[in-house]
């Protein structure tokens, strides 16, 4: 029985996903390492640091730390200007009422995202009051698709990592929910997420309920 939902953030919730793929690409083309959507697929759900490494191997690289952490802070300089503008109305089309309903349904619900800045993106979108648990960047030692940010919700939730369903835009996150023993809604499609258990493009009109009759 399911008893609580966990929503990633980046792509999900909002589509500070768009704003993470420019951050990357202009430093990486900086670089002059080549960056198109199919590499960024990659590096959905995965932090920062290892986000850069992957670039950086892509691209056959090595930098020292000081220089990495010099690539890091632009990198989310950047990231921070270009979600500034954020506000309730960035809240993806259907989310809002999919989590009203849930909450009226007695479902409890977390966040799982791998983002140090998860918490300010939810402040932005005035939405962090309908979360019984957030769990970002900061309280994790491994990113996605390592489980432990979806197993920590879980724990957090006081539920059991198999009442819980995962929302995901991310390989990596799929495959986090599925290392957690947890069912994961995939949101994009069957080719892009093969690993999901079910998927959703469009949350509007939607229900948990009526998206997990269809696994
Ligand atoms: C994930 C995103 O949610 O958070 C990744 O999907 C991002 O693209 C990661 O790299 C880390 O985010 P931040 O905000 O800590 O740089
Ligand atoms: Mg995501």
């Amino acid at each position: 029985m399911i008893k609580g939902c966990i929503f990633d953030l980046d792509g999900v919730i909002c589509d500070t996903a768009q704003f993470h793929f420019i951050a990357w690409k202009e430093l990486a083309n900086g670089l002059g390492i080549p960056f198109d959507e199919a590499f960024n697929e990659k590096l959905k759900g995965v932090s920062r640091v290892d986000s850069l490494e992957l670039i950086l191997e892509n691209g056959n690289l090595t930098l020292d730390t000081s220089r990495k952490e010099e690539l890091l802070n632009l990198k989310n300089q950047r990231y921070l200007e270009l979600v500034e503008g954020m506000s309730q109305s960035d809240i993806l089309p259907g989310m809002a009422e999919f989590i009203f309903v849930l909450a009226a349904g007695g479902i409890l619900k977390g966040v799982g995202s791998s983002s140090k800045n998860a918490k300010r993106i939810l402040d932005k979108l005035r939405i962090t009051k309908a979360f019984e648990v957030i769990v970002d960047g900061n309280m994790i030692k491994n990113s996605k698709p390592h489980p432990e940010v979806f197993l920590k919700c879980a724990d957090l939730l006081g539920l059991e990592p198999s009442e819980c369903v995962v929302i995901e835009d991310a390989q990596a996150g799929v495959e986090a929910a599925k290392r957690a023993g947890m069912i994961a809604i995939g949101v994009g499609t069957k080719e892009n997420l093969p690993n999901a258990d079910t998927w959703v493009t469009d949350f509007r009109h939607r229900t948990l309920d009526d998206i997990l009759k269809e696994i």
